[in-house]
């Protein structure tokens, strides 16, 4: 536990004078203060902070009802309210110049492009007119598979204005991987671009919808925003052009009020078991956590401006890049492209040339880009405008928490790790700007409401007082959390739920210090972490298993300096034969049924995998050996596992 020192490192001294107007807290006795409120009364904690972030057009009457034995948790029964009014109409009316949206494009060269909140009341009002006339109801599914572009906020908050609920896939998922969520989802609109650009390539994902539905029956309408000059192929009667249409439809159309609890959106994610789930979110929960961690995490101000690197696709940035900074009225920073391209300064680049307040990005683009600068390549760039740093998606160590700090954020920033999940819509645990004392390497505090319990894995008793370590819960509901899995609630009882009784289990390991700052350890089940996507291991097994020529499959997470944990398989063939085109052949099976993050960097092929005289494979002694680790613990229950791919020097264990 050496890298835990838990040092405190102060906020740098004129960190306030340098606030636009006055910090979200003034100190951390009001951050003790409001957080023992919040968890004493959280039904007052909450209807407060609602009644001060949301705007509803009709008062709820009941702040909570349900339990986390029950998994039936409802907030804001008999609200009323509409999350685009609250992200644009209301800032439109009273501040229309104001800039909601900055696209920075891949090219550095192309021109950046603003969209005030005035134009985005226009934009998303002719869009969901658009929605409206393809047949798009209250309710129905949106599915939507777009890169980095100021369309895909206008179609998610198009979807939101009728009520339609919003399904985004990240445009790096494979043509059967969409095919799969469309399905699912029953969409009968898919929206996307011609192409995509990122990192000076081009992302085919016009075409690769195409083959996407034509295996979904539902779908009656593609809608194609232009990104690209590219050539382009339109179904007729399916396919319509955005921008061409979008002119026929009024610049406002009414927002739709919605029940709280009714969905706003859904987004996949990877689990224990093969299958991705579809987690849905409510509306007024999930905007509240938004807009409340918005506030006090990033101490955001309606003049800040908000670059949230990751992308739309995943829940950080439908919570960052969209939900969070237009609730709260600031500026958003899209960016299509990759932090490296066209140089690793990019960032920088962006920082300078759009004065941005706050950046939020994941260790595995701060690691990469620590590699590669010096402090000479970014002595040129003035970013005095940032006040905040966030990190996410995955554990940031000591040594690049503090690169961060001095190196990024010249030691002017504050730096704020944010520990959350798809699941919980928003952060739960994270230091407040300004406030927390940070310690490098540690997620710091719960967030306003979130009531964390550290459970003994093998008793599932909760382990009380500092200095314990054990599995991550939750004891109360909390405003912003998913409310089921599209189609299957027993599997949301079951993984959250039903491990527990009474917690919230969140499926990542965490040590809790002597002063109550949480470390978190990462996840204790089948999930890995590659580059900050969440991968299920099991899913990519049942892909790799389905050729003809594997007997057996094991995907392992293996710690990577770069990407944190990489993929590796091993498996058992049915023959001897052809082992390197078999290893070719399971990589594009993986890419063309998941996407290209999903295939396995490694193929160890060997004669049997570890297994329990049950059968059961023994995959801690493959993470370990993988690992480079050569004490095994017990496994005197273990069968035979033996290496013959003679190319590669795995241990051997009989
Ligand atoms: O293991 C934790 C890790 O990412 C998981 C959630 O993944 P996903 O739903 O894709 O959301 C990622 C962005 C919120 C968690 O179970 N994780 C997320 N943030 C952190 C983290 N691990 C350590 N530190 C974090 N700050």
């Amino acid at each position: 536990m050496a890298s835990m020192s838990g040092k405190v490192i102060p906020t740098p001294p004129d960190w306030r004078k340098r606030h636009p107007s006055t910090p979200s807290l003034a100190n951390i006795l009001e951050y003790n203060t409001l957080y023992e409120e919040s968890i004493r009364s959280p039904e007052t904690f909450w209807a407060n902070q609602a009644r001060d972030l949301l705007s509803f057009t009709k008062n709820f009457h009941t702040v909570h009802t349900g339990s986390l034995e029950n998994g039936e948790n409802a907030w804001f029964l008999g609200g009323k309210l509409n999350a685009c009014f609250n992200c644009v109409d209301r800032h439109a009316f009273v501040n229309p110049d104001r800039v909601a949206i900055i696209c920075e494009p891949d090219d550095p060269a192309d021109e950046s492009q603003t969209i005030t909140y005035g134009d985005l009341l226009r934009q998303v009002s002719q869009a969901a007119g658009l929605l409206r006339a393809c047949g798009v109801k209250k309710g129905d599914i949106v599915t939507i598979y777009m890169p980095m572009v100021s369309e895909t906020i206008v179609s998610i908050l198009a979807c939101a204005r009728i009520g339609a609920i919003h399904s985004v896939v990240f445009a790096g998922f494979s043509a059967d991987a969409l095919r799969d969520r469309i399905q699912d989802a029953e969409s009968k609109v898919v929206i996307t671009t011609d192409e995509g650009r990122r990192g000076g390539k081009t992302i085919q994902t016009k075409y690769l919808v195409d083959q996407a539905v034509q295996e979904c029956p539902t779908i009656t309408n593609v809608l194609v925003c232009k990104r690209t000059a590219g050539e382009l192929v339109l179904t007729p009667g399916r396919d319509l052009l955005w921008g061409e249409e979008l002119k026929k439809y009024s610049a406002y159309l009414p927002p739709v009020p919605m029940d709280s609890e009714d969905f706003l959106f859904l987004l996949y994610t990877s689990g224990s078991t093969g299958k991705p789930k579809g987690v849905l979110h409510s509306t007024a929960g999930y905007l509240l956590g938004a807009a409340v961690t918005g506030k006090y995490v990033f101490d955001v101000n309606c003049q800040d401006r908000f670059f949230c690197s990751g992308d739309i696709g995943w829940i950080t940035g439908h919570t960052y890049v969209i939900y969070a900074p237009l609730l709260l009225g600031c500026s958003t920073v899209v960016f299509e492209g990759t932090p490296t391209y066209p140089s690793p300064t990019r960032f920088w680049d962006i920082i300078a040339k759009h004065g941005c307040t706050h950046f939020y990005g994941a260790p595995t683009a701060l690691r990469l880009l620590k590699r590669s600068l010096t402090k000479a390549d970014i002595s040129g760039a003035n970013i005095m405008s940032l006040r905040v740093l966030g990190s996410v998606g995955e554990p940031i160590s000591p040594e690049i928490w503090r690169w961060y700090h001095d190196f990024m954020g010249d030691e002017q920033a504050v730096i704020t790790d944010t520990y959350w999940q798809t699941e919980t819509g928003s952060h739960i645990i994270a230091a407040c700007a300004g406030v927390t004392p940070m310690k490098p390497g540690s997620a710091s505090l719960p967030c306003f409401g979130i009531d964390l319990a550290i459970i003994d894995p093998v008793k599932g008793e909760e382990l009380r007082g500092n200095s314990v370590e054990g599995v991550l819960g939750i004891k109360h509901p909390w405003p912003s959390m998913a409310r089921t899995i599209r189609g299957s609630h027993d599997r949301y009882m079951d993984t959250y739920f039903n491990v527990y009784k009474g917690y919230y289990f969140t499926g990542d390991g965490a040590y809790r210090d002597h002063d109550g700052h949480y470390w978190i350890r990462g996840r204790v089940d089948d999930v890995i972490n590659v580059s900050g996507h969440r991968l299920s291991t099991s899913e990519i097994e049942s892909v790799i298993i389905e050729h003809p020529s594997i007997a057996e499959a094991a995907i392992i997470g293996v710690p990577d300096e770069l990407t944190g944990q990489a993929i590796n398989a091993v498996v058992s063939l049915k023959t001897t034969q052809d082992i390197e085109s078999i290893k070719q052949q399971l990589i594009s099976k993986v890419r063309s049924a998941i996407g290209p993050f999903a295939a396995p960097r490694r193929i160890l092929v060997v004669e049997d995998l570890p297994k329990t005289r049950s059968g059961k494979i023994v995959r801690r002694i493959l993470r370990k050996a993988l690992s480079g680790e050569t004490e095994f613990g017990d496994i005197s229950t273990v069968r035979a596992y033996k290496q013959f791919d003679p190319s590669l020097d795995l241990l051997t264990i009989f």
